[in-house]
């Protein structure tokens, strides 16, 4: 199977020229994959997620109470079977992302390793996180409980404060002043579909030139292997 697929593909030679990446294996390399792990977790609960969310404030009645329709999607994803569970992983992974990508940052910033030739993977780190963050806020407004409305207030507040273009940057992200009847469905969109878009393309080039600039070694390997790439391939 492996050679009529080689035979079509050049798997082989595909396999040689990116698949056996020397990986460094000190601990703290692992700090970037931990970051695109979490983002990958988070894609994945994300569409189970997706199935089952109502974006809207639309009042349903759900046993006998009213409530926005966002509000009873969420009670209904929680009543699923793992529903919660996948909720939770969701929510845990964004957390475990946003601090993986800090400290992955930190790494970085203490080898050294955004000095030349490294630049613009650092500028272009800067940007996921920028919008890592971003993402993981506009994914709290969803649930739309009181807890979510109260902390997207306190965002959109901090968001418009910005001096001379605050106030319009958060009327577009929340479609008017937040909460409109708009806010939800422009959140949604931002959230599942233009953030996570902008993040792929940013990880992809983060990774792209990762590959074609090499690793920077740590200090034990450059004593072992001066010169090398030293590491297991990926
Ligand atoms: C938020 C999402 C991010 C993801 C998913 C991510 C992922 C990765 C991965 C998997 C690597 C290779 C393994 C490693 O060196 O740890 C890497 C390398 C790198 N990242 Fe990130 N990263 C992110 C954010 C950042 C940030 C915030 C910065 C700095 C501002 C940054 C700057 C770099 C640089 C300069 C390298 C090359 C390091 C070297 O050659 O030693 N990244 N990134």
């Amino acid at each position: 199977m492996y050679r009529w697929l080689d035979e079509r593909l050049s798997l082989t030679r595909f396999n040689k020229k990116f698949l056996r990446k020397a990986f460094p294996v000190h601990h703290s390399f692992f700090l970037g994959e931990i970051t695109m792990f979490a983002f990958i977790t988070l894609v994945l609960t994300g569409i189970f997620l997706s199935f089952n969310y109502e974006p809207s404030t639309r009042i349903v009645k759900v046993a006998g109470r009213e409530l926005p329709a966002a509000y009873a999607s969420i009670l209904y994803i929680d009543s699923l079977p793992f529903g919660a569970v996948l909720r939770s992983v969701h929510h845990w992974s964004a957390n475990i992302m946003i601090a993986a990508a800090f400290l992955h940052l930190l790494r970085i910033l203490v080898t050294g390793a955004y000095k030349k030739p490294r630049e613009i993977n650092w500028l272009i780190g800067l940007g996921l996180l920028g919008v890592a963050v971003v993402t993981a806020f506009t994914g709290y407004s969803l649930p739309f409980d009181a807890f979510s409305v109260t902390a997207t207030q306190i965002g959109y507040g901090i968001g418009a404060s910005m001096p001379y273009i605050g106030e319009w940057i958060s009327k577009v992200i929340f479609g008017g002043e937040y909460p409109t009847m708009h806010s939800i469905p422009r959140v949604y969109s931002l959230h599942v579909l233009w953030f996570p878009l902008l993040l792929m393309a940013l990880l992809g080039l983060h990774m792209l030139i990762m590959i074609k600039q090499k690793h920077t070694q740590p200090a034990y390997a450059k004593k072992v292997a001066p010169g090398k790439i030293l590491g297991v391939p990926m």
